[in-house]
């Protein structure tokens, strides 16, 4: 029998690709919160025990006694920045307490352990960020997650905190990502104002959910050995090998879909998040956040060079004739506002 993984925040964007993916060396349980059971039922298949509050203590314990996994992914985040802005206190509870209890609970059990942070716990002064480089956070999200990584380290020594850069690729529920309004737009011929200044070494969830797997011990030569976490322990950055703005992502999803340059239409990040637009219901954006992840290349993290991520993500459909039916087909939602750099 697989050992079991368990998979926190499983109906997200990130943890719905990390079930896909676990599907093949672990038995992966997941958890959610607000999506209804019929939907998690619907889209996700065997998750449908799994609705819990992980701000809640005794539910996260009662659910752990439950699952008895052998290690544990904890995606579960609230990761709209600006709803963190403006609510600092639920972004607390889920993204910081919610986080080093369920860490303090599995240390109590040796249960191995990975956080996902983010490359927002850094405030874009002095890319390209090392593990060795300290949080700088410039908002309450990513101050909430640096504090989420120290309270859990110091809760559980073995604990392994994985720095994700931003996603690309299509959520099957919950909120699109950016990159899901982007390419919507350009396919509808409506522009896309992209940050110039918003520099990114992306991946897609699915080649996150790869390496974040690989660290819980899917091993990054072979079988399931929940001891691997041990040589990476302590942070790792899990970023892409291309260190690229969101213009230029534009432009290269563009020119692989085979549509004009014009679409992507460049802006500063800085002068739309500073000065007066920078409110207190506005989160601040780190434009330069590239993360250096040689240490994950090392240990045989071994992410494809971007163009190839994003032709994988874009149907053969799409480059060719726009109105042939697409195998995922965008929401509804794509706006022509600037986007908003990941979580
Ligand atoms: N997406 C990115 O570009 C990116 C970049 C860097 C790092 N990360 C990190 O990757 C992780 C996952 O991000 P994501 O984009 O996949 O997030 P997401 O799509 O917003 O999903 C969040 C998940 O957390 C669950 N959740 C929220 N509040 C909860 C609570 N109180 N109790 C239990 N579960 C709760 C949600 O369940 P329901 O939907 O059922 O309520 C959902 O499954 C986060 O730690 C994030 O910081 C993401």
């Amino acid at each position: 029998m697989a050992p079991k993984l368990l998979i926190t925040g499983a109906t997200g964007f990130l943890g719905s690709h990390l079930l896909q993916a676990a599907q093949k060396r672990w038995h992966p349980l997941g958890t959610y919160h607000r999506t209804t059971r019929r939907n998690a039922q619907l889209f996700f298949g065997d998750i449908d025990n799994g609705r819990v509050d992980l701000t809640e203590f005794s539910e996260t314990k009662a659910m752990l006694a439950d699952v008895q996994p052998a290690a544990v992914i904890h995606t579960a985040a609230i990761t709209d920045l600006d709803f963190c802005q403006e609510n600092p206190d639920d972004s607390l509870r889920i993204n910081m307490l919610a986080a080093v209890n369920l860490a303090a609970l599995c240390s109590d059990k040796d249960i191995p352990f990975v956080f996902t942070s983010t490359d927002l716990v850094f405030d874009g002064a002095k890319a390209p960020y090392t593990e060795d480089d300290p949080p700088t956070p410039i908002n309450i999200f990513g101050e909430h997650k640096a504090m989420a990584e120290e309270g859990i380290l110091t809760a559980y020594g073995d604990a392994l905190i994985c720095r994700l850069p931003m996603l690309i690729g299509y959520a099957r529920l919950g909120r699109q990502s950016l990159f899901h309004k982007m390419t919507a737009a350009f396919r509808a011929g409506r522009e896309v104002p992209l940050f110039g200044d918003g520099i990114r070494t992306p991946v897609t969830a699915a080649v996150a959910a790869h390496g974040l797997l690989q660290a819980a011990g899917s091993g990054f030569e072979d079988d399931v050995n929940t001891a691997e976490i041990e040589r990476a322990v302590g942070h790792l950055h899990l970023g892409g090998r291309d260190s690229i703005s969101l213009y230029e992502m534009g432009l290269l999803t563009l020119q692989i879909l085979g549509l004009e340059d014009q679409l992507a239409i460049p802006v500063s990040l800085l002068d739309t998040y500073s000065g007066q637009q920078a409110t207190q219901s506005l989160a601040a954006r780190s434009a330069n956040i590239a993360l250096d992840s040689s240490r994950a290349y090392e240990l045989g993290y071994d992410p494809p060079p971007l163009r190839e991520q994003l032709e994988s993500l874009l149907p053969a459909a799409w480059r060719t004739q726009a109105s042939a039916d697409p195998q995922i087909e965008p929401g509804t939602g794509a706006q022509s506002e600037p986007d908003e750099p990941s979580k």
